[in-house]
């Protein structure tokens, strides 16, 4: 593409973010918004933060006093910023196709305020098209010419909960603009928030990039996950086979086995480009695989639990069990799409009579599918040596793991705690 000269609204938008006299204005202050709503803060910029859970906002409002929240989500308000960033969930429906509403409910809301010279950038994760499909025609559809009078983006967000090493401004960032003006304009403003933006062509090879890195960990996790059910049988250690394998200073990436898949990401967005291929007449057949392996975990762990209750002489039923870490990965409360949830199901469901210790979930919150009245335990020593059985679902550094073994009757691990073997640790 020829680049378009830029043009007069373009270069005074440019011009207001250099000079941080720009107001900038996030829609969903959750995982992704709230970090980068306070990025753009101390950055230098005015921040409006909008979110519909008043509770949530509430309690931003109390402790950050220098980000502006609009308590009864005013979108009136979103006029007066020159750039719109929106981060509101992208879900499966109960079918499991794209749910776009949260998207096109902010954006319909958006759209009578939005007036000559202002970017919207969109960073919900979706599939390829989405901006070009549903948020272009909107905006065009009440008369504003894209590049010339609105500037739109689609700039993902890229998140590692729980790891100190990368912060919301050391992170690169891909954008991708719906014509070239948008695209300068979308990396003048993340430029002046993270230290390096990665411009793409378009909005939809954005939109590509971010599926491509969470398929790609969907489908590896998915690789190492049957490779452990292999090595199980084999009675190889995989995490000796991985540590090995890791060593291998060019082309082997390491993933770890697990319980299953958790978060709101990978669990998720790569079905979202299953729904598209399906319109170009293709199979996303890597993507159904990693799932079906991945979503198999839980069960593959309820067996190994069953035949080392078995091999001690107990049933499922009746035992107790106590289920250590809940939260999706370690050392964070996350809780979305927890494998570890679905194994108390499980459990429950057979009769066992389930706890659960984690100090990042004091208390077990509503889920969408689980409602259980339930709260941390403490791990004590006694305590321990009263369940038949202790599971390690998530490995959060706040065990006292050496505590565990000394205590725990019998030990299934999911996560690969224990290297050294013990006839009271099975590994699952
Ligand atoms: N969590 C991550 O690590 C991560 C990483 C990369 C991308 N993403 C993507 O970013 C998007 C947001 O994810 P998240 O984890 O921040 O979700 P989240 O649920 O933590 O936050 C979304 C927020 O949007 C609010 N919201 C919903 N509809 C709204 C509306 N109409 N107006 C104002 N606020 C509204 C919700 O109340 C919630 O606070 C998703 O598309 C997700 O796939 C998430």
């Amino acid at each position: 593409m020829k680049p378009e000269p830029i043009n007069r609204h373009a270069a005074a938008l440019v011009e207001r973010f250099a000079s941080r006299t720009a107001l900038v204005g996030v829609i969903g202050l959750g995982y992704v918004g709230l970090p980068l709503a306070l990025r753009f803060a101390e950055a230098g910029f005015r921040v409006l933060g909008f979110d519909i859970d008043a509770a949530k906002a509430a309690a931003i409002e109390s402790g950050r006093s220098y980000l502006l929240h609009i308590p009864d989500c005013d979108v009136s308000r979103l006029a007066q910023a020159d750039a719109v960033i929106i981060c509101v969930p992208t879900p499966l429906t109960a079918s499991r196709e794209p749910d776009l509403s949260f998207v096109i409910d902010t954006f319909e809301a958006l759209l009578p305020h939005l007036h000559i010279g202002q970017l919207v950038s969109l960073e919900s994760t979706t599939y390829p098209g989405t901006t070009e499909e549903e948020l272009k025609p909107r905006i065009e559809s009440r008369g504003f010419e894209l590049g010339q009078d609105i500037f739109l983006c689609f700039s993902p967000e890229r998140e590692d909960p729980g790891n100190p090493r990368f912060t919301t401004r050391t992170i690169p960032k891909i954008c991708g603009g719906a014509t070239p003006v948008c695209l300068e304009v979308g990396v003048a403003l993340y430029g002046c928030a993270v230290d390096q933006v990665v411009p793409v062509s378009s909005t939809r090879a954005a939109e590509m990039t971010k599926l491509l890195e969470n398929i790609h960990r969907a489908v590896n996790i998915g690789l190492v996950n049957e490779l452990k059910i292999i090595a199980d049988r084999m009675d190889i250690d995989i995490y000796e086979v991985i540590h090995a394998a890791a060593t291998k200073p060019f082309g082997f990436v390491p993933y770890y086995p697990g319980p299953g898949l958790g978060g709101h990401c990978i669990p998720i967005d790569p079905f979202y480009l299953t729904w598209k291929a399906r319109q170009y007449g293709v199979h996303t057949r890597f993507i159904e695989l990693a799932g079906e392996i991945n979503s198999a975990m839980p069960h593959w762990v309820l067996g190994k639990v069953i035949d080392a209750l078995n091999a001690r002489g107990k049933p499922l039923k009746g035992s107790r069990a106590l289920v250590l870490g809940i939260a999706y990965k370690k050392n964070v409360d996350d809780m979305r799409e927890s494998p570890a949830v679905e194994l108390m199901a499980l459990l429950m469901e057979k009769g066992v009579r389930v706890d659960y210790c984690d100090p990042h979930v004091p208390r077990f919150p509503r889920m969408r599918k689980y409602r259980f009245e339930m709260a941390s335990v403490p791990l004590a020593a006694e305590a321990l040596a009263e369940y038949d059985l202790v599971l390690v679902a998530t490995n959060h550094d706040a065990f006292d793991y050496d505590l565990i073994r000394r205590h725990a009757r019998l030990i299934v691990d999911t996560r690969g705690v224990y290297r050294e073997p013990a006839p009271h640790i099975v590994r699952a």
